[in-house]
């Protein structure tokens, strides 16, 4: 068999009996650092060029990032060149720092250092990997050995460093894979290279704990970098930074549950890219604090242009739903969803509080239009289509014809299998109830109030096919309806009416929108008019006119006796 569960072993729990983390709450962004032009370029099939990599570096700082990892000059020429080029031309910003990757190996961090020169500021990242699994079958080392490679690595960063002091140098260390380390042995190397760095004395280290490789659940990484955090020595004079993958598919949680649990600094990607299932994505982090209402010191308005520069450099698309990003994550197609979010919309003032059903932000901050909100298809209902008519044309459905119009709207959607635009949507309205059909166009009209009711004449028709009719009632619908039952020779009950004044931007001021019941069959009719009067005769007539279309030869032999 061999799909087996039984190959796996549970990750050991930390057993953490005075864990603090789970009352913490994030109350400040903490300090990130993108990795996308060494982690996540490493991960890409095809790695970025140099004006790919510019315009990766060029977004992260218009974005705000100040830490910003460029590559791992030593092992590629590349990302040497590029970090070269960033520093010869003068394109980092005084208040970004660069940070490249080298491994604890002397020639390498030699060359590190080469890549670095003129720099006004920079990240060394020394890292070797200390997990069981790494020391036992990849490196065939002791722990002392592992520990060893991290302490001649620190103490040849610090003695290179020191012969450049025009440069302000932070240390950075990686115990690599530190997921799968004891924690006392990843403490017994993490101090052991501070002991070389001496952040007690004014030295600015970060201490990064990756979880290279994603192994448990984000619970149990909190524990790690709480215990981390409680037992190293000199806490108070470094920086703890987490670097998470996405194994799991956890990897923002556990960043998330980490800085609960002390780090004060998060790498990740923009979107994620990264190594397997990538890194922890910045984006995603960032926009979860905003919504918190806790300003993220990025800004991720632009959001079209993130996916934009993201896709061209990494050349992967973005998954329409990926967290804040993706194409369709402020869109509802669902009717009740949609009915809610119109109803939010509609009381929602800008200065608020944001709180709108289905939307856990406001899709304007990040440059997304309402417009892309609610989108009509199969499984939407009358709410949606409501929505995207008064939304898009300034009318407004009564709910009697919303319930009856988003029926043919669902339909026509069932019908084509797919999504049913805006335009569709108002073709399908006109069609179905705006359309006047053939010899009922309202021409003129003359309604005379008398004290027995009112008194309607109404001349209709095309070219020079034109009848006239009058009829006497309460009121002007009344007045026409009798005399187009004599004429028709009909008996026509209204079973619905409305009329309303039209928004702004249409050219129109009134619609109405009348159902009658005539031979037991329901015939629906609306109306645009200048005016409401007009409005409502034509959706009369044209009501009226429906029911003709299915009985003509009844309707001539009668047509003449109308006028009386
Ligand atoms: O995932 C990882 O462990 C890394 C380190 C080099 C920090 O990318
Ligand atoms: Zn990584």
């Amino acid at each position: 068999m061999s799909f087996d569960h039984r190959k796996y072993r549970p990750f050991s729990p930390i057993g953490k009996r005075d864990r603090r983390w789970p009352d913490q709450v994030i109350e400040k962004a903490p300090l990130w650092c993108a990795v996308d032009l060494r982690d996540g370029n490493q991960a890409l099939v095809k790695p970025m060029n140099v004006d790919q990599k510019q315009q990766m570096f060029d977004l992260l700082v218009k974005l705000g990032f100040k830490e910003i990892e460029i590559g791992f000059p030593a092992a590629s020429q590349p990302d040497f060149d590029f970090c070269r080029r960033l520093i010869e031309e003068g394109r980092i910003p005084d208040d970004v720092r660069v940070q490249v990757l080298t491994q604890a190996r002397p020639e390498l961090i030699e060359r590190t250092f080469e890549a670095l020169k003129g720099a006004k500021q920079a990240i060394v990242h020394l890292y070797n990997s200390t997990s069981t699994v790494q020391r036992q079958q990849v490196f065939k080392l002791d722990k002392a050995g592992i520990r060893d490679i991290a302490v001649r690595g620190a103490e040849l960063v610090k003695a290179l460093a020191t012969k450049e002091p025009g440069v302000e140098w932070t240390f950075q260390y990686s115990p690599e894979s530190f997921t799968g380390t004891e924690l006392d042995y990843a403490v017994e190397v993490i101090d052991a290279v501070n002991a070389v760095w001496q952040p007690q004395n004014g030295q600015r280290v970060i201490i990064n704990l990756p979880a290279t490789v994603e192994m448990a659940t984000p619970n149990v990484f909190a524990d790690q970098v709480e215990w981390v955090c409680d037992h190293m020595q000199h806490r108070a004079h470094i920086e703890i930074s987490v670097h998470t993958h996405n194994d799991r598919g956890c990897g923002v949680a556990a960043a998330e549950l980490a800085v609960m649990a002390g780090a004060d600094r998060v790498e990740g990607t923009l979107l994620g890219n990264g190594e397997r299932t990538g890194n922890m994505d910045l984006v995603t982090m960032a926009m979860n604090l905003y919504s918190q209402g806790i300003d993220p010191e990025l800004d991720l308005s632009g959001m079209a242009e993130i996916t934009d520069v993201v896709e061209r450099c990494t050349e992967i698309s973005t998954h329409p739903r990926h967290p804040y990003a993706g194409d369709l994550v402020f869109t509802a197609f669902s009717g009740s969803h949609q009915d809610a979010i119109r109803k939010c919309l509609a009381q929602y003032r800008p200065g608020d509080a944001w709180q709108v059903a289905y939307l856990p932000i406001d899709p304007a901050d990040l440059g997304r239009r309402y417009e892309e909100v609610v989108r009509i298809n199969s499984q939407s209902g009358k709410g949606g289509v409501a929505h995207v008519l008064e939304r898009d044309y300034k009318i407004s459905l009564p709910r009697w014809l919303q319930i009856e119009f988003s029926k043919v709207v669902q339909q026509e959607a069932e019908q084509t299998g797919g999504e049913i635009n805006s335009l569709e949507i108002h073709r399908l309205f006109e069609q179905h109830y705006l359309a006047v059909p053939q010899g009922w166009r309202l021409k003129s009209y003359d309604l005379h109030r008398t004290d027995e009711g009112v008194q309607a004449q109404a001349e209709f028709g095309e070219g020079a096919s034109i009848s006239a009719v009058r009829g006497q009632g309460q009121g002007a619908v009344e007045a026409l309806a009798e005399a187009l039952e004599r004429r028709q020779g009909i008996t026509l009950s209204v079973d619905a009416y409305e009329e309303f004044a039209l928004g702004e931007g249409t050219n129109a001021n009134a619609l109405a929108c009348i159902r009658l019941k005539i031979g037991g069959r329901s015939f629906t009719a609306g109306a645009l008019a200048e005016d409401t009067t007009s409005a409502t005769l034509q959706a009369l007539l044209s009501a009226v006119g429906r029911h003709a279309a299915l009985a003509p030869a009844r309707t001539q032999s009668i047509v003449e006796s109308a006028v009386g």
